[in-house]
């Protein structure tokens, strides 16, 4: 273990802990949403029970009272596992039923041409579901159709598949600038721009176009399912789908019931989840819902870190080394955007009102500077 470890790895387990004591959801959806969505080898539960619970409490703990930081303040279960000697993950949840289809689901819709559309359209044709793709332009959706078509290419250069599966893959594929054309799809997930008014007008539309009985999905990360649901006529069959970046490599959907979603909704979701070869974890609706809301307050941690003048590719090593994530905290936050990262950060804020997940300065300053990551060449690393 090493300091960097303790001093970023750490609060994160604390706030896992939160999370599962709030019943917000399972030890084994917590940790499987870390292991899924981010490539973690082991979920937080799973860590802590083995770095011993009383370790990091006692760790945590004369921080706090350095800090007076409520992040390092061990949480009241911690605290209680830490005295009694029990675990976290021990005795699992038993074996819940596979969930199983409730509905049809053969053709596939996908709303937007961005990075996450393009993926989950590429998951789905994947799979051997037809998907139709709509997009604004010719051009935006020549670009999922590229996004796709490299790879497959990939995946054949590096002998995983070839030019017949390819061709399966693409012919599956069909792409159109028309909403109407969604008409007969059994299911659509909406991948557009993280605003609510623009999400609004599509559901309000998707609700008049697809047939009865056919689900809305949204992939926001931020943004409350609830108000698209009640954009519709049909709120019991919305529901989100969130899929994680990159969409064909990371395991995990977090299937996001709302209030309003019907049951046989949701285990439809969870299924056709299983059949693409995710993994699905529930969880309701609110700001951030497992990952992110562990995940972006761990990386805003490492920003503040990063303003006390410490070497950010050292850091990005040591993690990566000492906790054996697939990326470090900058590499991570080069990827997903300094900009979208601000927007969680800030999301999470105001749900959680934690003084602690006010977004770092810096974090800021590089989105006020343009400086948004590998998509700008620049970010906390230098891509020019
Ligand atoms: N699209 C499709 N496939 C890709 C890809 C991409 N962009 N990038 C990599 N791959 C594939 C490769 O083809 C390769 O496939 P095979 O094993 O079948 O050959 C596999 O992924 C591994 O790739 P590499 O060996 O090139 O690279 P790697 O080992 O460094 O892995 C990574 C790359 C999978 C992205 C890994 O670094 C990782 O797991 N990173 C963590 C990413 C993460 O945390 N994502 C969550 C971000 S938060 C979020 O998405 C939520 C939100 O709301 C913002």
């Amino acid at each position: 273990m090493t300091q960097t470890f303790e001093t970023l790895v750490f609060p994160y387990l604390n706030h896992a802990v939160r999370m599962f004591e709030s019943g917000y959801a399972t030890a084994v959806d917590i940790d499987n949403a870390m292991r899924f969505g981010c490539g973690y080898p082991k979920g937080p539960l799973t860590v802590l029970d083995e770095v011993g619970p009383a370790v990091v409490r006692d760790a945590l703990a004369a921080r706090f009272a350095e800090t007076g930081d409520h992040l390092h303040q061990p949480a009241d279960l911690l605290d209680r596992i830490a005295d009694e000697g029990g675990s976290f993950t021990a005795g699992g949840v038993g074996s819940a039923e596979a969930p199983r289809l409730q509905h049809e689901i053969a053709r596939l819709g996908v709303v937007g041409t961005g990075t996450m559309a393009s993926g989950i359209a590429q998951v789905f044709a994947q799979c051997g579901y037809d998907v139709v793709v709509v997009g604004r332009g010719e051009d935006k959706l020549a670009r999922v159709t590229a996004y796709v078509t490299k790879n497959l290419d990939r995946a054949i250069e590096r002998g995983k598949s070839d030019e017949a599966t390819k061709a399966e893959v693409l012919g599956r594929l069909s792409v159109t600038t028309s909403r109407a054309d969604l008409a007969d799809v059994d299911l659509v997930v909406e991948a557009i721009a993280e605003d609510i008014a623009v999400k609004r007008d599509l559901f309000r539309d998707l609700d008049e176009i697809l047939k009865p009985g056919a689900i809305l999905a949204t992939t926001t990360s931020s943004l409350p399912v609830t108000e698209l649901a009640k954009a519709t006529s049909r709120s019991a069959d919305v529901i989100g789908m969130h899929f994680f970046n990159p969409a064909p490599v990371m395991k995990l959907v977090e299937v996001v019931t709302t209030e309003l979603t019907a049951p046989a909704v949701d285990e439809t979701v969870r299924a056709l989840t299983a059949k693409v070869g995710k993994v699905a974890v529930s969880c309701g609706d609110r700001a951030g819902f497992i990952v992110n809301a562990l995940l972006f307050p761990y990386l805003n941690d490492a920003v503040r870190l990063a303003a006390s003048g410490a070497d950010l590719t050292a850091i990005d090593a040591d993690i990566k080394e000492a906790a054996g994530f697939p990326m470090g905290p900058f590499e991570l936050l080069d990827v997903v955007g300094n900009d979208v990262s601000l927007a969680i950060q800030e999301e999470l804020f105001r749900e959680f009102g934690e003084p602690g997940f006010a977004p770092a300065a810096t974090l800021v300053a590089k989105v006020a500077a343009g400086e948004l990551g590998r998509k700008t060449k620049k970010g906390f690393h230098d891509y020019s």
